[in-house]
């Protein structure tokens, strides 16, 4: 990335007169070995001299550096334990292109950069100093105080004014008012050009002020007003285990900062033109790498105003544009062909002035629209915000400012309502004005939808009943494993054409070849999209050849175009995609072939599971939470999962995890909403409540997958068909009473007993009840459980786990639904669900 170079160390006859004296004065200022965190007057910094100022606690270093492959030298900060990540540059527009570089404080106290007497750089100081000196704090801040002057009130400079693409603990990101400063941070034009690019991450100052990823002039995301508790647009900024932040707004300034609970963890906030993203990172010692947190744009529907005036994103829908309850498109034929920009216009024109009274209607779930036409008042109540709205023709929206405790607070939106997103959980209320007439349809629609919430609820009921059924029946038969090819067969000839980025075609004749017909031997598995076979291609590499069963609705383009998408995903915890097959309306995936099968048949297997010790298990454990980071967070296409289960974790020769069946859900058309149906997939013991009730799914559904997988790991048992002699629970209720006793240990495998570290296998258990929580606003994302596993911060107590008290179903009804069974006894639902 952006690598510091020490530049070369250059003969004494090419050092002029001027620096060999400067150099003399900086060691005797500098008083020789100590490590130094300040320059006063008569010192210098010279990039000749290989120098940098080192803060006291030692946590930054400042010096001169070359980014990438570039020949330059920049002034720059960094951690002193990672000077790879640079996080400040002084001289970003104008580098020097030799270390002659020598940076001073002059006596008015400005920082002054110069290349052979020539100024490259240097800070404009509206105070007069009296005695300046220039410091690197512990914080990472560089700032020019008076000698005697301690107090960051009456710093005469200091870099946090003008941060570079980093936000740092401490640092304030946003305006000061009385001097107009406005902080923001910009990203790189490449990693080896620090030159400022159009990509920024900024508060713009309307009514209602609200940051922005903005590229150049145009805006490219919308983090939202600050509501209180959070960015509207950002409703899992949650506290958590890493880091506080808070939003600051008085009449002198506005702005957002962010400290760490725990000093000794470092954590970053950063834009990147390249990927277009701002990044929360945390730097994990063990690995001596930095984990992505979180990332903005999260989704498709971060998109500036995608779906156009009165529209509103729904990541889950299909297509994810929507116009507003009480709207229509603009444009229909335009919004029928997926161009949104014309947006929705009401289907019922307002009679503000004509004596019949509007009304509203509520929303819920939503990011608040853009505020750039809003008007405020903070100590204002719902009630009264509402009358006001109501008396002025022109507001069509209104909703509390700060919805942190009591909700207190009135924004009113005047014109079309912009960039409105909606949330599979958390999100804020919103109150659009709407025509009596319109007001009427709301009501019948709501009974509608009670309706179908009722005969939905009757549709799961039959399902779980019927695979609860079909489950003691399989449970009676005694369960036989399709498969377990050697285990000591290993080795893998991979293709030279399979690595090629573009995927290459399989003929199904070669499939036919080696997978012998797809003969009954050779089939290894069979999953909720079909039957798995063994195959080796001709010249030896072993394959997994998946046929996908069942109606996609995908055209042959697509899927080809969604396979390829899908094959770039790699991850060394991911199986890797080789190619895919198609042959009439057969498809066919073709996958690496995983030696050592899946994690289910070690797990679940008495003998087998004496193999997997506590270490194994701890890798195994980790390396599915690091291939879910990379599926949910690191890929481009975000990927959930959606049905991940022991029997979708293959494990390599080496008993590394590498977690299969991603993306299909995508090849099967994405959500499959087609006219009234929507399509769950998943299986049940798997899946969050609010997944199985409701089709909700997002990066936490997954997460409370991962949270069962992880306690069947370390239980040895399975989250359905478990049983207690004296209790009546699940899996989960069981861990959960345990834990509740003080006795969760009695849940660990007895074969794990000896090998296990109990401490580690408790927290695990922690963290495992902490992604298995009821509501998904509670569950951990991804890569902090990551973080929670290989550290030993402090962890919150778990709520109330999803699925604890087991619901009775009662009401049947007729609709649709269709399971299949997998050969190792599970159910994978598909369930055809009216909306
Ligand atoms: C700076 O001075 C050195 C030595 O006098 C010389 O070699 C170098 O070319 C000069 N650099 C520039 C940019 O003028
Ligand atoms: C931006 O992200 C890309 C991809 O992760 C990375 O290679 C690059 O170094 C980053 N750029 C900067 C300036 O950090
Ligand atoms: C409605 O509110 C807008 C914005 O505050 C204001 O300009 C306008 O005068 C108001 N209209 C009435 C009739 O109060
Ligand atoms: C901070 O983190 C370190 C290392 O993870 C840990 O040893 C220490 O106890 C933590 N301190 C607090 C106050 O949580």
């Amino acid at each position: 990335m952006m690598q510091p170079k020490n530049h070369k160390v250059q003969p004494m006859d090419t050092f002029c007169f001027m620096n060999i004296v400067a150099y003399a004065l900086l060691i005797s200022g500098f008083k020789a070995s100590m490590a130094v965190s300040s320059i006063g007057q008569s010192q210098i910094l010279s990039d000749a001299s290989r120098t940098t100022l080192t803060s006291k606690g030692g946590n930054f270093d400042l010096g001169f550096f070359t980014p990438g492959n570039s020949d330059k030298r920049y002034l720059g900060i960094w951690y002193k334990k990672i000077p790879e990540r640079v996080v400040w540059v002084a001289n970003s527009v104008n580098p020097t292109n030799d270390s002659s570089g020598v940076l001073t404080v002059n006596a008015a106290g400005n920082l002054v950069l110069t290349q052979n007497n020539t100024v490259v750089w240097h800070t404009n100081l509206t105070r007069q100093a009296q005695n300046p000196v220039a410091e690197l704090l512990d914080s990472g801040n560089f700032v020019v105080r008076d000698v005697n002057e301690a107090n960051p009130e009456a710093y005469l400079w200091q870099s946090f004014d003008f941060p570079s693409d980093t936000s740092l603990p401490g640092m304030k990101l946003g305006w000061d008012l009385k001097t107009r400063l406005n902080r923001k941070i910009t990203a790189w034009n490449s990693p080896d050009d620090p030159t400022p690019s159009g990509f920024s991450w900024e508060l713009l100052l309307h009514n209602y002020p609200e940051f922005f990823l903005m590229k150049g002039s145009k805006k490219f995301m919308r983090i939202g007003p600050w509501n209180g508790l959070y960015f509207s647009g950002i409703p899992d900024l949650k506290p958590n285990p890493i880091y506080n932040f808070n939003f600051i707004s008085t009449s002198d300034e506005v702005y957002f900062t962010f400290s760490l609970n725990n000093t000794s963890v470092i954590s970053i906030l950063a834009v990147n033109q390249t990927t277009s993203q701002a990044n929360r990172y945390v730097w994990v010692e063990a690995d001596q790498n930095w984990l992505i947190y979180q990332t903005l744009p999260k989704d498709y529907c971060d998109n500036y105003n995608l779906c156009g005036p009165n529209g509103n994103c729904i990541i889950s829908d299909s297509p994810v544009c929507q116009c507003l309850k009480g709207f229509k498109p603009k444009i229909p034929q335009a919004w029928n062909t997926m161009d949104w920009s014309g947006g929705c216009v009401r289907n019922e024109a307002l009679n503000c002035n004509n004596g019949s009274k509007d009304g509203f209607i509520g929303l819920t779930g939503l990011k608040v629209p853009e505020t750039e036409h809003t008007w405020i008042d903070q100590s204002m109540s719902l009630e009264r915000c509402r009358d006001k709205c109501l008396s002025n023709c022109s507001c069509m929206a209104y909703t509390s400012s700060n919805i942190a405790g009591a909700e207190l607070g009135c924004v009113m939106w005047f014109g079309d309502l912009i960039d409105i997103r909606h949330f599979p959980y958390d999100g804020q209320e919103l109150y659009i004005r709407m025509a009596a007439s319109e007001l009427g349809k709301e009501r019948q629609s709501k009974k509608k939808l009670t309706i179908t919430i009722v005969s939905t609820l009757g549709a799961i009921s039959v399902v779980l009943l019927l695979g609860f059924c079909y489950y003691i029946y399989q449970d009676q038969r005694k369960r036989k494993m399709t498969d377990n090819p050697n285990d000591n067969e290993g080795d893998q000839n991979r293709g030279e054409s399979v690595d090629d980025l573009d995927l290459p075609l399989l003929d199904f004749s070669t499939i036919v070849v080696a997978t012998d017909n797809f003969s009954l031997e050779n089939k290894i598995g069979e999953g909720g999209f079909g039957p798995v076979y063994w195959g080796k291609l001709a010249h030896g590499q072993e394959i997994a050849v998946k046929r996908l069963s069942g109606s996609s609705r995908q055209g042959m383009t697509e899927f080809k175009n969604e396979v390829k998408l899908i094959a770039k995903l790699q991850h060394r915890n991911l199986v890797k995609l080789l190619s895919c097959c198609i042959q009439g309306d057969n498809k066919m995936l073709v996958y690496e072939y995983m030696p050592n099968s899946s994690l289910d048949c070690f797990i679940f297997d008495d003998t087998k599971s004496k193999y997997l010790d506590w270490p194994k298990r701890f890798h195994i454990i980790c390396g599915i939470a690091r291939g879910l980071v990379y599926l949910h967070q690191d890929s481009r296409l975000r990927i959930i999962h959606r049905d991940l289960k022991p029997s979708n974790v293959l494990l390599d020769d080496k008993l590394n995890p590498k977690i299969s069946d991603f993306g299909i859900a995508r090849i099967f058309g994405g959500d499959q909403v087609e006219g009234n149906t929507k399509r769950v997939v998943g299986t049940y013991g798997y899946m969050a409540p609010e997944y199985a009730a409701d089709g909700l799914f997002s990066v936490k559904s997954d997460v409370f997958s991962f949270g069962i997988l992880l306690l069947e790991i370390i239980s040895g048992k399975k989250s359905r068909g478990f049983y207690h002699k004296d209790r009546s629970n699940n899996l989960i209720g069981h861990a959960w009473n345990l834990w509740k006793e003080g006795s969760a240990t009695e849940i660990i495998d007895t074969n794990l007993v000896e090998s296990c570290n109990l401490s580690k296998v408790l927290r695990c258990i922690h963290v495992g009840l902490l992604c298995v929580q009821q509501y998904p606003e509670d569950r951990p994302t991804m890569p902090s459980v990551v973080l929670m596993l290989g550290s030993e911060t402090e962890l919150a107590q778990p709520k109330v786990p999803g699925f604890y008290a087991e619901k009775d179903f009662i009401e049947t009804n007729s609709h649709t639904s269709q399971m299949e069974v997998s050969s190792n006894s599970e159910l994978t639902i598909t369930l055809l669900e009216a909306r």
